[in-house]
């Protein structure tokens, strides 16, 4: 059952436009391949454009002629617009090079001929509103396989000759559209398109009923099942006879659809009349003006038993011109068969509810766009004893409905209801809604409810219709508690991001377009298994490596409105361009890809470095560095006392913990004999100092410094002095208060390199060699000793200076 109605809904919206905007979307892959170039004064086809333009806007131009050459540049070309220009001239070679086009639009033109048009995938055609005065076809339009919708007419035709048409008796032409005021009409003229469907006729047919009729009469050769009509009646028209006579013969006629008529209560008397003894099931007035001319209004009452097939009844915008409701008594046995009634854009304030509720086999209500609040539909003088006993859609849409308390308790009636829409109103969360279990849809759209509408809902919804409705965020908890959810809309909300922990297992269709989502990750989805449809266009994305995962992995069957509809809107170097042409790279983007390319490179640059540094002596440098600041430090701090130091030894000794032995055996005591005090480093150091800090008191308070020089010495103790001396200025030590004393020949080239200063220091200074010979031991020591006993000399010098200095102020003070 549900099928049929799906199919009776979509055979009512399916009109001219609809019929163009579907070929658009065949036609327009890319958003590049989109060019509007309408309004620009334009007086020819411009040259230079893209060669990938899919659809080109030229309308409302100047462009008078169509060369040639003029479309050689638009190999790709589907869609093309050049209504509203002043073409009166097509040269026949002007589409070869653009013959994939598919939809054609020169309507109101100045063309004076129907031109010849080789266009074998053309499927929409409009040539309405041009000067030429005959309907006739040339045969090229017999070619014109593809075509299905073409669009003929202007203020020229008065005639229509048995001819006209006769080329496209073969073609597959589905619909047929003509606008020209009609005067004559030759019997058997529309008969010859075989394949027609249906046939728009914009033209007045007042006193020329008898032209209606014969047309009907082709079209049921023709087996067409539609017409539509605009207006048919203009205000002013004496009626005698029935109009509508001919309807009872056409029996494959199934829709009527009236368009910008007048309709006075008479005639829709006589209409009913027709419609109701004929075979048609659809019935539709659009934008019509309703004027009551009999004192009853329309009186209905059947007089004899009959089969009653209309099943679709519409009246979208009527115009009712007199300060009264208008009265309709038609007995409802006539509305018997009606699955379909749709009651809209007539400024109803009350619902004629024992009419329309007691419909016994109607299933879909529309009465959006009226002036309906609660008490107006449900109005508290209507009995409601038999209610929708087969309803299962309304439309409330673009009302004044404002509590969906009220609402949810109200559609408990409706007994097999199943989708209800509210939105377009003003409605509001009032208090706990409690919802029929029957009820599976509702839209909520267009109204302000916020993020709390979620607790108002009822758990056996399966589609939510929330854009538009003031949401700025969701969370998993708001819609776990929809079990059976399968299609939930948040359109035009300020959604800015989708739940990570998002989990809705039946969910087949989320549209989430036109929010303030940035990127989509992929872990929301993977919460959605049977995701079917993903409406994300139009929203502000990140061409950054947020959007990596959907750009690059998400499959893309399941975007509809992909690629033309996701443009990236940050970085500002990405602003408007179409996401689909942001290509990043996989390194830039996986952290653990980047990791471990990463890692490998630093541990081989580590590597690199420490060997390196290894073989460059780094760590010895690195050592001496410390030394170095904390020399410097020391220096400064010092820097005033060493100036004025008097000497506590006459020698510092240093030398290798192995060369203890002679150290301690020989040099010490021989110099101690003589009288000489002397610091040694193990015995004389200050327990808890640091060893530099050590050194360079020692150094301070000696007259020399005797370094005993050995293999051992230089590689184990020498370091700490290279950098001291290397800053020797800072600490005042004069190169000639050293002295080496060389336990074992080194050559001045064996030293590691990196010793600079005691390479310098050995080249330049004197030195002792410890000699092997006890005769030369004695020079040795008598040398030795000598050099440090300049000590005294220098001592006393210093002594009588100080003593002077300390007595000057007593004098000066006398
Ligand atoms: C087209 O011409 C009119 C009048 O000359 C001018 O007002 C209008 O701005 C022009 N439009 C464009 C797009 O150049
Ligand atoms: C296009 O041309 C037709 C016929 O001249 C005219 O009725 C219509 O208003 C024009 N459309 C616009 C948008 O100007
Ligand atoms: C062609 O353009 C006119 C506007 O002048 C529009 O009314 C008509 O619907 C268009 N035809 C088709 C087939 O889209
Ligand atoms: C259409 O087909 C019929 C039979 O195949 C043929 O006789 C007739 O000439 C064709 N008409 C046109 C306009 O091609
Ligand atoms: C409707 O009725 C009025 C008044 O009787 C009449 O003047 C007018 O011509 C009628 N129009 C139509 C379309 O029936
Ligand atoms: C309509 O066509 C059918 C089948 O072609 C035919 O039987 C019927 O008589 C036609 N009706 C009229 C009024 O000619
Ligand atoms: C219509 O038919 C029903 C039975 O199908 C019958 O009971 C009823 O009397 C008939 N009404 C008229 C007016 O013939
Ligand atoms: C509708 O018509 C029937 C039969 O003619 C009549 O009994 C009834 O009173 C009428 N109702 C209204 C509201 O005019
Ligand atoms: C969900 O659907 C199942 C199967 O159609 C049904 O049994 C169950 O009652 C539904 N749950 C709700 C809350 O409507
Ligand atoms: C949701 O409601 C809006 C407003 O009524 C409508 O335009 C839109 O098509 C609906 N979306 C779906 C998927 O039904």
């Amino acid at each position: 059952m549900p099928a049929i109605i799906w199919t009776f809904a979509s055979f009512l919206i399916i009109t001219m436009k609809s019929f163009a905007e579907k070929e658009f979307e065949l036609c327009v892959t890319h958003s590049y391949g989109k060019k509007d170039l309408s309004n620009h004064n334009l007086t020819e086809v411009p040259t230079g454009l893209s060669l990938n333009t899919q659809y080109l806007d030229l309308s409302h131009n100047k462009i008078s002629r169509l060369e040639s050459n003029a479309l050689v540049g638009f190999p790709q070309l589907c869609f093309l617009k050049l209504n509203n220009n002043t073409i009166q001239y097509i040269s026949p070679m002007a589409f070869l090079h653009s013959s994939r086009i598919k939809v054609l639009n020169i309507s109101n033109n100045l063309l004076t001929t129907i031109p010849d048009l080789s266009l074998p995938h053309l499927r929409i055609l409009d040539l309405s509103g041009n000067l030429y005065s005959s309907y006739k076809l040339g045969s090229c339009f017999a070619r014109l396989t593809n075509l299905k919708f073409l669009m003929l007419g202007g203020p020229n035709i008065k005639e229509i000759k048995l001819g006209d048409f006769a080329c496209l008796s073969n073609t597959s032409l589905k619909h047929l559209s003509l606008h020209s005021d009609l005067q004559q009409y030759e019997s058997g003229a529309l008969a010859q398109i075989q394949s027609l469907q249906e046939i728009t006729l914009i033209m007045s047919f007042c006193q020329r009923f008898d032209m209606f009729k014969a047309i009907v009469m082709d079209l049921n050769q023709t087996e067409t099942t539609a017409i539509r009509l605009n207006p048919f009646f203009p205000r002013y028209c004496q009626i005698s006879s029935d109009p509508f006579e001919g309807f009872k013969g056409a029996q494959f006629l199934r829709s009527i659809i009236f368009v910008e008529s007048w309709f006075n209560s008479s005639v829709m008397v006589k209409l009913l009349k027709n419609v109701f003894q004929s075979t048609l099931e659809e019935l539709s007035f659009i934008d019509i003006v309703y004027y009551e001319d009999t004192p009853d209004g329309v009186q209905f009452y059947p007089t004899h038993n009959q089969t009653v097939h209309l099943r679709s009844l519409t009246f979208n915008g009527v115009q009712h011109l007199q300060y009264s409701y208008p009265k309709i008594n038609i007995s409802v046995t006539y509305l018997s068969q009606l699955a379909y009634l749709k009651f809209s854009g007539t400024g109803m304030n009350i619902s004629p509810c024992n009419l329309i509720s007691d419909i016994p086999s109607l299933m879909m209500l529309d009465l959006s766009n009226n002036l309906l609040s609660d008490d107006g539909f449900w109005w508290p003088a209507c009995s409601y004893t038999k209610v929708f006993p087969a309803l299962r859609q309304l439309w409330l849409s673009h009302n004044r409905f404002v509590y969906l308390s009220f609402i949810s308790r109200k559609t408990h009636q409706m007994m097999v209801l199943e989708s209800l829409d509210l939105s377009f109103n003003s409605i509001q969360l009032d208090g706990e809604c409690s919802w029929p279990t029957h009820l599976m849809e509702l839209s909520l759209s267009n109204n302000n409810l916020g993020n709390g509408v979620f607790s108002y809902l009822s758990p056996h919804f399966r589609r939510i219709n929330l854009s538009k409705t003031g949401i700025t965020a969701i969370t998993q908890k708001d819609l776990s508690s929809f079990p059976n959810l399968t299609h939930l809309i948040l359109s035009s909300n300020s959604i800015q991001v989708l739940p990570m922990n998002l989990h809705i297992p039946t969910l087949l269709s989320l549209h989430v377009d036109q929010n303030a989502i940035t990127s989509i990750s992929q872990e929301p989805i993977l919460g959605l298994p049977r995701l079917q449809h993903l409406k994300a266009g139009k929203n502000p994305f990140s061409c950054s490596c947020e959007s990596y995962w959907f750009v690059t992995s998400l499959s893309k069957s399941l975007l509809p409105d992909w690629p033309v509809d996701y443009t990236c809107s940050t970085p500002p170097s990405f602003a408007g361009a179409s996401l689909e042409e942001y290509k990043p790279t996989k390194p830039s983007c996986l952290p653990w890809l980047q990791a471990s390319i990463a890692v490998p490179v630093v541990l081989i640059l580590v590597a690199a470095f420490s060997i390196t540094f290894y073989a460059c002596d780094g760590i010895w440098y690195t050592k001496m560095l410390w030394v170095w600041i904390r020399v410097k430090r020391r220096g400064h701090k010092g820097a005033g006392r060493l100036q004025n130091a008097s000497f506590r030894y006459h020698a510092f000794i240093s030398y290798s913990q192995h060369d203890t032995m002679w150290v301690e055996s020989q040099l010490v005591p021989r110099l101690e004999n003589v009288g000489l005090s002397l610091c040694v480093h193990e015995r004389d150091f200050v327990p808890g100092r640091w060893i530099v800090d050590n050194i360079i008191s020692s150094i301070e308070d000696s007259y020399k410094t005797l370094f005993v020089l050995s293999q051992n010495f230089v590689q184990s103790e020498w370091c700490t002095y290279e950098l001291f001396f290397a800053q020797h200025r800072a600490i005042s030590i004069q190169d000639d208060s050293l002295v080496f004393i060389l336990l074992e020949p080194i050559p001045a080239n064996c030293l590691p390199k990196k010793f600079l200063k005691l390479r310098a220091l050995l080249c330049k200074q004197t030195y002792l060699e410890w000699p092997k010979e006890e005769r030369k031991q004695q020079v040795f020591w008598a040398s030795l000793t000598a050099m440090l006993h300049g000590a005294d000399k220098h001592l006393a010098i210093k002594k009588v200076a100080t003593d002077i200095v300390d007595t000057l102020p007593l004098i000066a003070d006398q």
